[in-house]
């Protein structure tokens, strides 16, 4: 099994990658549709807290206090300082939190989290969305937004181009001895199971044959 890097090999890569990513990320064809789509299936409530977990440069930002306005309560939990001064500068009543979010340094209920493009970064998803679940107040909802390979001819002609993509932005990707593509896949089947098992409302839908691939979970109000 190829173990994590530790916390300050990851936060590295990405402070020095935080300026191309947040202009990158902006400018990417298609992916704000997909931000505004996961966001709006996690139904959140004027006035609720939510966690970006993960959150790189803020770009859910906007989309994210469009659904709880003025009174709710945004939390960015990020790795990578860097990554947060962007944020910082999206929205400045945002909180941010440096930390590790598999072991997420928040507190209070938490009313929804979400992670776009995070989830597959770790080596154990399952552990992760637990511990993200555990956060979530009864009703609450966790919402993912992944890469996944693509499927018949677009995967044919795309997947090698993600694969090279993967390389440049995995940090340390020369300790994996298997097909990138193959992992982020089992990642994020790991992930979405993980939700499957434990949510009582389920929303999947993917889009560019698998490329962008959404898993919106609801926890149950009361637990048996
Ligand atoms: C691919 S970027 C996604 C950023 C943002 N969520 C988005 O959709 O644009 C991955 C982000 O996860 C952060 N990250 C990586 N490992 C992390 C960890 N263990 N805890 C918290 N953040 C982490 C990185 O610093 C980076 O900002």
């Amino acid at each position: 099994m190829v173990k994590s890097d530790p916390a300050d090999v990851v936060a590295g890569f990405y402070d020095r990658w935080a300026n191309l990513y947040a202009n990158a990320v902006r400018h990417a064809p298609g992916v704000g549709r997909l931000r505004r789509l996961t966001i709006e299936e996690m139904e959140l409530d004027t006035g609720a807290t939510v966690v970006d977990m993960g959150c790189g440069p803020g770009v859910n930002f906007p989309y994210l206090t469009e659904y709880i306005g003025q009174d709710g309560r945004l939390v960015g939990v990020d790795i990578a300082p860097e990554m947060l001064k962007r944020a910082a500068r999206v929205d400045p009543a945002s909180e941010l939190v440096l930390g590790d979010g598999s072991r997420p340094p928040i507190g209070g209920e938490i009313d929804a989290v979400l992670a776009t493009f995070v989830v597959t970064l770790f080596e154990d998803p399952e552990q992760v969305v637990d511990a993200w679940w555990s956060t979530l107040a009864p009703g609450g909802c966790l919402a993912m937004l992944n890469l996944g390979p693509m499927r018949g001819l677009a995967g044919a002609l795309g997947n090698p181009l993600l694969r090279i993509g993967l390389r440049l932005t995995t940090p340390n990707a020369g300790r994996f001895d298997r097909n990138l593509l193959t992992v982020l896949d089992e990642r994020m089947q790991a992930a979405q199971h993980a939700v499957e098992q434990r949510a009582d409302r389920i929303v999947l839908y993917d889009s560019a044959d698998g490329l962008f691939r959404v898993v919106v979970g609801t926890k149950p109000i009361h637990q048996s």
